[in-house]
């Protein structure tokens, strides 16, 4: 299964929307490369750009809760820190064993089902509060 951008994604803030589904498409390379035997320097690259995006994605997104007084910041700021603790022991084992079914099975698990369920409710529920907050 590959991750596909549905109706249901979406959280109605146009930026957060278009850097979610250049996540969804980031995931889905990082599948691609581990599944369809692309090699060690597609993985490592599609593995990179997932990380820096995740990175500057969560960073756009904190800088709006703040700016609109979200309560649930700090809440939401540790999902992030724990995804990014996870997303890194992940990326050294696949740079380490290279993609063994375990850790493509980690891919869909930890990062693409935790990403599509943290938009579907913690940023759908942090976009709504900005929106009416009138920070965005
Ligand atoms: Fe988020």
């Amino acid at each position: 299964m590959i991750y596909k951008w549905e109706k249901n994604l979406e959280t109605g803030n146009v930026i957060i929307d278009a850097q979610h589904k250049q996540l969804i498409n980031a995931v889905n390379s990082l599948l691609d490369a581990c599944t369809q035997g692309k090699g060690r320097l597609e993985v490592e690259t599609t593995l990179a750009f997932l990380g820096d995006y995740t990175i500057s994605h969560f960073a756009d997104e904190e800088d709006l809760q703040i700016k609109a007084n979200y309560p649930e910041y700090p809440a939401h700021k540790k999902y992030h820190d724990d995804f990014k603790v996870t997303f890194t022991e992940f990326a050294q084992k696949l740079k380490k064993e290279g993609p063994t079914d375990e850790l493509v099975g980690e891919v869909y698990v930890s990062i693409g089902d935790w990403l599509t369920h943290h938009i579907k409710y913690e940023d759908a529920k942090m976009a709504a509060y900005v929106q009416r907050a009138g920070a965005a």
